[in-house]
This record gives C-alpha cells, structure tokens and sequence, in this order.
C-alpha cells in the first residue's frame, strides 16, 4: 500500500509541500502519497488522530500548530525540545515522533547561497516562533555572534535567557553602525506590508539578506537590503525546500537532490 503523507495547518491551501514531496517521490523512486489537511483552529489533535488512524505515516505541521504539535508528540528530537515547535511527526507503532527541520533548512540554504555562516556575524530579525525555531541550527554552525533584534525587547532578552547568552538581544535604537555579514528576516512584517526598521548601515559591504518568507511578503525586506548595499539576497523558497527534505530523510531514511526541485519551483513562480 502506497504510504501517506500529508501537511495540515490553517490556512493550508497555498502550502506548496505537496508539490516538493510530490518531486522528492518521483527522484527517489519512493511510493508515497502526500496531500494538504486543512484542521480546525481547535481540532488539530482530533485531525491528526484521524490522519493516524486511517494508515497516515507521518505530518508535516504549520502555523498555527506547531507548538501544540510539539506538547502532543510522544518523544521530541533535542533540537525540537530545544525550540518548543514541532514541524514534523513521525508515526512509530504507538508513539509519535515530533522533530523540526526549519533550522537545518534554513543553515542548508545559506550553505547552497555560498555563504558561510562560521565566524561571521549573524543578525536574526524578530524574536517570535519563526526566529525560536532556527536559532539552534544557526549556533550549530558557529557564528562570530548571533544578536537577535526585536521591536519588543522582553521576547528578544527572552531567547537570550534561554539560549544561555549565546544570542545577545538588541533593540532596533542600538544597531546603528553594527554591521553584520547575515541578516535574516524572521519577522511577519512584510505580510501586513511592513518593514522591520533596520538602518542601512546594518548591511556590512558584501553582507547576505536572507528573507525567511517567500512571495510578495519579501520584497520590501529584500529591496531595503538591496538599497542598502548587501551583495546578495534571498527569499525564503530554498529554506523551505530545504526542511522539506530533511522531513522526507526523517520519513523515508533517502535523502532527495533539493536543486533540481528549488529550480521547479522558481520557473512555476
Ligand atoms: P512567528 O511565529 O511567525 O514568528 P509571532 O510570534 O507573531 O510570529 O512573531 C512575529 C514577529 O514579527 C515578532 O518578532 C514581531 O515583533 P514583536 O515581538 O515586537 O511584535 C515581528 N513584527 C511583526 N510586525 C513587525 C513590524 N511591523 N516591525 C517590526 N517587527 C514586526
């Protein structure tokens, strides 16, 4: 029997997992099914029984879910505990595996972009779940320094604490003239038509922007940084092919080509 799969979030129809995991199958040589599930805002739990239940192998989750994924996993991965969401579930017999790839994602498409990341210093915009969720992949790769900016400082000073002092938290008054070589948007501003308010001299010559979203939401994050003088910029597209890979090697132990599967994507778009 052909093994399912599916994403389930709210809202869930502009997910484009589908069609990765879809291309991820057909390169492998895997047989697998993999769908969208659209769950009520309060019945995530009760959708995801049902997914199991009718012979689900495994779930990718979205927003809004992924903390209650990771409270409803029966054993998290360290990295997964590490951050307090859930992107991926894994049904074994009885238990469920929760584990999370958007680190390891997003560290993965720096890398592909030709960027390193060890000592070099690394500006993390925004402090909510979408920051959280990749600030132990981004020390993993060692960093010179990791500041995160937040414009409420408490959720900025909050990862500070829990990452031991090894992000440094900054308000967006105290960035002139720090310039940093990575600048990553984890904000949701761009969706509301915002703009994180970074000086430009936060853009060291030759720095990195990298946008976390992707789609219209990323341009104006990417034109600031373009204006203000970083030598490369990237939405988020390969950060997301990137976790999709990961949670079909943690699904089906083969690890897909991502290159080929980014390129698709970027010709549809
Ligand atoms: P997510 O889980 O996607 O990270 P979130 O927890 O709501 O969502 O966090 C959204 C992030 O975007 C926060 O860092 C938020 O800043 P605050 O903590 O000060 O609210 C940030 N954000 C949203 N709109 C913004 C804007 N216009 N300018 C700067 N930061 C913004």
């Amino acid at each position: 029997m052909t093994d399912r799969y599916a994403v389930i979030g709210n809202p869930i129809a502009h997910s484009k997992s589908p069609e990765i995991h879809a291309a991820f199958a057909r390169a492998t040589g895997e047989d697998l099914e993999y769908t969208r599930i659209l769950a009520p805002l309060d019945g995530f739990a009760a959708a995801v029984a049902a997914f199991r239940a009718a012979g689900g192998r495994g779930l990718n989750v979205t927003l809004p879910f992924k903390g209650e994924a990771c409270r409803l996993a029966t054993d998290l991965s360290d990295r997964a505990r590490a951050v307090e969401a859930v992107n991926t579930l894994r049904f074994e017999g009885t238990r469920m595996l929760g584990d999370t790839t958007d680190g390891v994602g997003l560290v993965r498409d720096i890398g592909a972009l030709g960027v390193a990341i060890e000592g070099r210093r690394v500006l993390l915009v925004g402090a909510g779940g979408a920051s959280r969720s990749v600030i132990p992949a981004l020390l993993d790769a060692r960093p010179a320094a990791l500041v995160v900016v937040n414009r409420t400082l408490e959720r900025a000073t909050e990862l500070e604490r829990q990452f031991g002092g090894q992000v440094e938290a900054a308000g967006f008054g105290t960035l002139a003239r720090r310039p940093f070589d990575v600048v990553i948007n984890a904000t949701s501003a761009g969706h509301a038509g915002e703009l994180p308010p970074l000086p430009r001299s936060t853009f060291a010559t030759g720095a990195l922007a990298y946008d976390m979203t992707y789609g219209k939401g990323a341009t104006a994050f990417l034109a600031l940084a373009r204006e203000s003088g970083a030598a490369r910029v990237a939405d988020g597209l390969g950060m997301l092919v990137e976790q999709a890979a990961e949670s079909f090697f943690i699904w089906r132990g083969v690890r897909p080509d991502t290159a080929p599967v980014l390129a698709m994507l970027r010709a549809a778009a």
